[in-house]
């Protein structure tokens, strides 16, 4: 696939005007994902120059260098860079912000002599990455009850893309192993050294480790986990049981705390509400 794309952009550049088949060298260049990157050019410094045509698959821009102090003349031909590019002094390399993932592909530069009647070219071929995220680590262990545990731990990056390689990072002793592969299977036996893992992703243009992971919490005791849990289960049910208890003797003796102020309470109420009656009365009307 990435081929057959890469020969329709090849058939594209040559069908664009301006295509020369000798063979130039094409530079590689990678970029970060909407921030900017500079296609460099080199001009002969005792040649004067006519003309510049920038090429993306399509003409780009032509760049006409200005006489003597004056700037030079850009005409930006195709509207997805409008914007977005300069041709910086003196050389006029090829300089684009805010980079997407369209923007990946092949570039010619097509510098026209005056002096020597010639044009040269020169190639690139632009590649745009993501700055890779911290990369997560999955971590799944088998308890053997005598020979320890074995584990395997897995790391992977959130929209990683093209060209992300992962390597583990164990240390044992302040030495450091390198295992190239996003997964690692390891074990740990009683009395092996407590293990710190580490794992790093890597891109073209970025290359970041996860945190530390202790294999030694996981392995250390192996019965451990499951009869935590279950004194954890008894101690939960038993403060349950205490909760239920204390709540039911609270029921009951408001029960009967209600029940006792229950008489004076209703009297009280009754004298309050003839009271009220009684200021109500001589109240003037409004109207
Ligand atoms: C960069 O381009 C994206 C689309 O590719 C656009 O949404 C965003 O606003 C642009 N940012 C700047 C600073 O121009
Ligand atoms: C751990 O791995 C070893 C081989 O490396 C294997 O013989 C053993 O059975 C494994 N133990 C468990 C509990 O999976």
């Amino acid at each position: 696939m990435g081929a057959l794309l890469w020969l329709l952009l090849l058939l594209r550049l040559q069908a664009a005007e301006g295509y020369s088949g000798d063979d130039v060298d094409t530079e590689e260049v990678v970029a970060v994902l909407q921030e900017s990157i500079s296609l460099r050019l080199e001009i002969p410094a005792d040649e004067e120059v006519e003309n510049i045509i920038w090429f993306s698959y399509v003409r780009l821009a032509t760049v006409v260098p200005g006489k003597e102090t004056q700037p030079a003349t850009v005409m930006v031909t195709n509207p997805r860079y409008e914007g977005r590019v300069s041709f910086l002094d003196p050389s006029y390399s090829l300089h684009i912000n805010n980079l997407s993932w369209e923007d990946s592909g092949l570039y010619q530069a097509q510098v026209n002599l005056r002096t020597s009647q010639i044009s040269t070219m020169q190639r690139y071929n632009l590649r745009v990455y993501r700055r890779l995220s911290e990369p997560r680590v999955t971590v799944n262990f088998e308890i053997a009850q005598e020979d320890g545990c074995n584990i395997s731990l897995t790391c992977s990056v959130e929209k990683a893309g093209l060209d992300v390689t992962y390597s583990w990072i164990s240390w044992e002793d302040g030495m450091d192993t390198v295992h190239e592969s996003s997964a690692l299977s390891t074990s740990w036996r009683p009395g092996d050294d407590a293990l710190s893992y580490t794992c790093r992703a890597s891109n073209p243009v970025s290359s970041i480790a996860s945190r530390l992971i202790p294999a030694g919490p996981f392995c250390a005791d192996p019965g451990f986990p499951s009869e935590k849990a279950t004194y954890f289960c008894l101690l939960a049910k038993g403060l349950l049981l205490l909760l239920l208890v204390v709540i039911l003797a609270a029921g009951l003796w408001l029960i009967r705390a209600q029940k006792q102020c229950q008489t004076p309470r209703m009297r009280k109420l009754k004298r309050n509400r003839l009271r009220l009656k009684k200021k109500e009365k001589p109240r003037p009307s409004l109207a």
